[in-house]
């Protein structure tokens, strides 16, 4: 039986969307307000979905205290109230979209954990906007 284990998170994180390699104008053409020079902010919602085998003995997918603790440290500590363009080095050469910053915490997070185990990201930049990654 394999069954997926959620753990929501939290984060508040400015950010700008633009391209160092294009005009001001093809900035602002692609990216509107996400352009803005002076940054602005969003308030993430994260949820790490983990799918994986029932544990006979314990009778968990995955300890959700150990979920938890992961994320605090590869996202919370790393991305809340940090500006992602400036203080977050996997955005120092990439676009801080909401696309990849869910790339991003993939990568972060799928390491720590079991390699039997499959790892979804949902993250919500709006509460109407939303991005999934599963790694493929
Ligand atoms: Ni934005």
């Amino acid at each position: 039986m394999r069954v997926t284990v959620s753990r929501k998170a939290h984060f508040n994180a400015a950010h700008r969307l633009y391209r160092k390699d294009w005009s001001d104008e093809k900035n602002t053409l692609i990216f509107g307000k996400c352009n803005n020079p002076n940054f602005h902010g969003h308030n993430y919602e994260l949820i790490v979905s983990v799918t994986g085998e029932i544990d006979t003995e314990t009778g968990y997918v995955i300890d959700i205290k150990t979920l938890k603790d992961i994320i605090k440290t590869e996202v919370e500590d790393a991305f809340d109230h940090k500006n992602l363009n400036v203080e977050v080095p996997e955005f120092k050469e990439l676009n801080p979209t909401a696309e990849n910053i869910a790339v991003v915490i993939y990568n972060k997070i799928k390491p720590k954990l079991d390699s039997a185990l499959d790892v979804e990201i949902t993250l919500f930049e709006t509460p109407r906007n939303f991005v999934t990654y599963s790694g493929k």
